[in-house]
């Protein structure tokens, strides 16, 4: 047998969320709302979609790796030079090429948790340990997170807002944690869900790139731009960072109708607004509806809520997939006590809202 490297031994499996698919084909039912992996309910930009109809003539022909055009058009929206940003296929690849890029075997990388898991799972394939501080609905504050770097850290991952609690940390927070890291340890700073948030202390660490240089951003298009099925992500950094991930990045891993619809979504202001007006409301709705059923609601900043429902969590998610729901169980984060509910349309948030009662009174 040919024997795969024994890092490997330690992963297990990323647990995505369900799909419609797989619900229709289980339950045979008609109407199914997935509301599972903070996806926009918006779908994606109509000027996105438009951009990637036009591409369709010149499908047989390479994308441009370098992909200027996009570049150009996130360094104009950030302020941030065009050397200062990578792409990847997803924030996904993105975290993928700094494990490539930083991590050595030995080595060990540290984050709060509970968080997105690819975090961990991009550590541990690289040969390193990873030290999670915190658990559950407790907000892990910075200043623990940095008592646990030692010299053998490379990489810090913080995820802010949080996945899977939608907690936040402020940019006071976040500098002066920044002050305590030493220079040689790489800042992995994901804000996939950052064009939600509305706390007016949320940071905008882009525009302190220049202060620190071993800040890593990221963000993404699958959010709030909807392109999660094209699969485009983006960082921005020192030149020097960004120049080690463009070395191991696979040449054409963001295709060409992936860059036309990011560039149009990036262009596209009023989707971008309607669907963080629809979100704010969503949020305020979920929140009140829940915590009236007795539930506690962590507060988030994000496109999700997190809900503590109990010992009855699993019971629930099965419950609301059988009636064409697909929420998020919490198991895998090392929550089985709580869901994650992607924020819907008005429609959807009130059927899922009539489930969970139906639910409550059985
Ligand atoms: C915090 C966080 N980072 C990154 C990602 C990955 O996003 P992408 O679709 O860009 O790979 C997700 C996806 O759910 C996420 O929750």
């Amino acid at each position: 047998m040919v024997e795969p490297r024994p890092e490997l031994s330690k992963l297990s499996d990323y647990v995505p969320g369900k799909s419609i698919e797989e619900i229709r084909e289980r339950y045979g039912l008609k109407r199914i709302v997935k509301l599972a992996s903070n996806e926009n309910p918006l779908g994606a930009s109509p000027k996105a979609v438009e951009a990637f109809h036009e591409i369709a003539d010149s499908l047989h022909l390479y994308p441009r790796g370098d992909a200027p055009k996009l570049i150009d058009a996130i360094a104009k929206k950030y302020g941030v030079k065009t050397s200062q940003i990578v792409i990847g296929n997803g924030s996904d690849e993105i975290i993928d090429m700094v494990g490539k890029a930083f991590i050595r075997q030995g080595d060990n990388c540290v984050g709060i948790t509970p968080t997105f898991s690819v975090y961990k799972f991009t550590t541990l394939s690289n040969g390193a340990d990873f030290i999670g501080v915190g658990e559950g609905e407790v907000r892990t504050s910075l200043d623990d997170l940095a008592k646990k770097i030692d010299g053998k850290t490379r990489v810090v991952f913080i995820c802010n807002p949080n996945n899977p609690t939608g907690a936040y940390y402020t940019e006071k927070e976040i500098c002066d944690f920044m002050g305590k890291v030493p220079q040689d340890v790489l800042v992995f700073l994901d804000e996939a869900y950052a064009e939600f948030a509305t706390a007016s202390d949320y940071p905008n660490m882009a525009a302190a790139l220049d202060r620190f240089p071993n800040l890593f951003v990221n963000r993404t298009f699958s959010k709030i731009y909807g392109l999660a099925g094209l699969r485009v992500g983006y960082a921005m950094g020192s030149v020097e960072v960004v120049r080690a991930l463009w070395k191991i990045k696979p040449p054409f891993d963001v295709n060409q109708a992936a860059q036309v619809a990011a560039i149009a979504a990036l262009g596209d202001t009023a989707h971008v607004e309607a669907t963080c007006k629809m979100n704010a409301e969503g949020v305020e709705l979920l929140t009140r509806e829940f915590e009236a059923l007795g539930f506690k609601v962590l507060p988030t900043q994000a496109n999700f809520i997190c809900v503590r429902i109990g010992e009855r969590a699993k019971e629930l998610v099965t419950f609301l997939e059988s009636n064409g729901m697909i929420i998020r169980g919490l198991t895998s984060f090392g929550m089985p006590e709580h869901v994650r509910v992607t924020v819907g349309k008005p429609e959807e948030n009130a059927f899922l809202l009539t489930l969970v009662k139906k639910w409550c009174e059985a």
